[in-house]
């Protein structure tokens, strides 16, 4: 196989952003078509990237390369069940456990659509009894409290979803069914300020796990579960532990019943592991309505990265665009902005969607990579981000492009709120793309009144050089559906980005020594001995032990 930088497009690419280089945003909306052009909707997810550093010519040199790389076929081979994820011999199909199509899918002699529907039902109607309240603690009181206990994809995703669907969670009487807590750092201040206000009668554990081995989450449940039996006895672990994982075995050994764990598959990576059973608390908070309609988006989303063409297929677009900055413009991140308050915990889920799935520098082939991958993902909601950061955006030396997620209609409407927040949303893409030229600062500066002198040394510093390439994506309003567009819609991205760059976007190996190093360390911490590290390693320990 060729590798990716001698396809043609890729070369072909590489000349025309030389050229590309001397053209600016500002120049490319001469054509008064352009957002026509380059916008288009997905049911009722809006994409505008006309405002990218992109000619025709870059739109069909950018899908030249993605039909050389083959991402047609691998996206079939994905939806299908291949082993795409080769360094674990793992078929990727986080898609069929938001399946709603009622076709068998068979992998390796075995349909695993009746498995993913039968933990569907066991959902279903453990959600039901807890929020119908049926499910007793152990001294007979209904539960208000679900703590989920995970790390990483058995984290970031249910709390990130419970946190913007917090609009959904309330019953008729406007009042959250139950309340859901996130345990995940191993730093004991977590589980205890969580545990603070909790009352153990009415909370319920959902220890989520994909291999029930990770040490931080082991240990944050066995600290739950003895403030559990602290309080109530031995027997009430039964009625208040749940689990999520693939690993039911460990599960029984801990405490908690096969019948209250709810189990998943290998073929379901960690950080897309959301829709699965690790959706539990996702579940219980919204409502088994409310979890299917989210299920139904993502699932809405999987069928248009199938089926559109590739030049109408917005994670297909939005992958190659980043292509385009990560490897052609020298981009190293790439900010993701939601203009929704509900949305605050989107960039650091996506954090780890994107930067442990593309953060590779080997290929299919396990050669060493010569170009750029994965780009380091960050952001913040707005408008608090514009005052932190947003500086650096406008008038630093880094390229930085962006995602800028925005809704239509707000759940909260209050006074003008919704519409200041969208004139700062508009604005700023705005600004972005088309800058100030000096001459306006200079003329602004003759008005006000200033001398030639003042005006001098003040225009550089007030100038926008502008060129700052960004995406707008509007939502026409924030629901379970159109969340599970949104995250379905960033997971395909992050996957045509990987068939581009040749990495395997499903493994995670490199946050595996760490982990190893750790236990060494943990044994020299606790036995007291500095070990046998290089000088700095050794050096803090024997100051951490003093
Ligand atoms: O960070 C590494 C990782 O393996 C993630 O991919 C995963 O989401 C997380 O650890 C938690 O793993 P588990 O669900 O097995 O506890």
């Amino acid at each position: 196989m060729k590798n990716l930088e001698s396809l043609k497009a890729w070369q072909e690419l590489s000349s025309h952003v030389k050229e590309l280089k001397n053209t600016t945003i500002k120049q490319l909306f001469v054509d008064n078509k352009r957002f026509s052009k380059y916008s288009f909707k997905v049911e009722n997810i809006m994409l505008d990237f006309s405002k990218n550093i992109m000619e025709e010519k870059t739109f069909s040199l950018l899908m030249a390369l993605a039909k050389e790389a083959n991402l047609p076929a691998k996206i079939e081979g994905m939806f299908g069940g291949e082993k795409i994820n080769w360094t674990e011999k793992r078929s990727v199909l986080h898609t069929a456990i938001r399946n709603f199509e009622s076709k068998p899918l068979v992998v390796d002699g075995k349909d695993v659509m009746s498995d993913i529907l039968t933990v569907r039902k066991q959902m279903h109607s453990f959600v039901e009894s807890v929020r119908s309240g049926e499910w007793k603690g152990v001294t007979g009181n209904r539960i208000r409290h679900i703590v989920n206990i995970g790390i990483g994809g058995s984290d970031l995703g249910p709390r990130m979803v419970c946190n913007a669907l917090k609009n959904y969670a309330n019953d008729k009487l406007n009042n959250h069914v139950c309340d859901v807590h996130f345990v995940s750092n191993v730093d004991g201040t977590d589980i205890t300020e969580t545990l603070k206000s909790l009352d153990p009668q009415e909370t319920l554990f959902m220890v989520a796990s994909k291999t029930f081995t990770t040490q931080e989450t082991m240990m944050n449940a066995k600290s739950a579960r003895a403030w559990l039996v602290s309080a109530l006895g031995k027997d009430a672990v039964s009625k208040h532990f749940v689990a999520m994982t693939t690993n039911i075995e460990a599960a029984n050994s801990f405490g908690i019943e096969s019948k209250n764990c709810f189990g998943f598959w290998d073929f379901v990576g960690g950080r897309y592991s959301l829709w699965s059973a690790i959706g539990l608390s996702v579940a219980c908070y919204i409502g088994n309505n409310n979890f299917e309609q989210f299920l139904k988006g993502a699932h809405a989303m999987d069928l248009h990265f199938k089926n559109a063409p590739l030049e109408k297929n917005m994670p297909v677009v939005l992958g190659l665009l980043g292509v385009l900055y990560n490897n052609f413009f020298d981009a190293d991140s790439h900010a993701v902005l939601p203009y929704d308050q509900y949305l605050e915990l989107f960039p650091s889920y996506l954090q780890q969607g994107d930067m442990e799935s593309n953060g590779k520098s080997v290929d299919f082939d396990g050669n060493e990579i010569a170009y750029q991958t994965g780009p380091i993902i960050w952001g913040r909601h707005g408008t608090d981000g514009q005052h932190a950061f947003y500086q650096l955006i406008h008038q630093g030396t880094k390229l930085i492009p962006a995602d800028f997620i925005g809704v239509k209609e707000s759940l909260n409407k209050i006074g003008d709120h919704h519409q200041v927040l969208l004139s700062h949303f508009l604005a700023q893409t705005e600004a972005l793309a088309f800058g100030k030229e000096r001459s306006v600062v200079e003329a602004e500066l003759k008005k006000e009144g200033k001398s030639a002198g003042e005006i001098s040394a003040l225009a550089p510093h007030k100038v926008f050089k502008g060129n700052r390439p960004t995406n707008t994506i509007i939502l026409d309003k924030l629901t379970p559906y159109s969340l599970g567009q949104l995250i379905a819609l960033y997971e395909h991205k992050i996957f045509v980005q990987g068939v581009i760059w040749r990495v395997n976007s499903f493994d995670q190996w490199g946050v595996e020594l760490g982990k190893v190093l750790a236990k060494t360390i943990l044994e020299e911490l606790k036995e007291k001995k500095t070990g046998n590290h290089d000088a700095s390693t050794s050096g803090l320990i024997k100051y951490l032990l003093d």
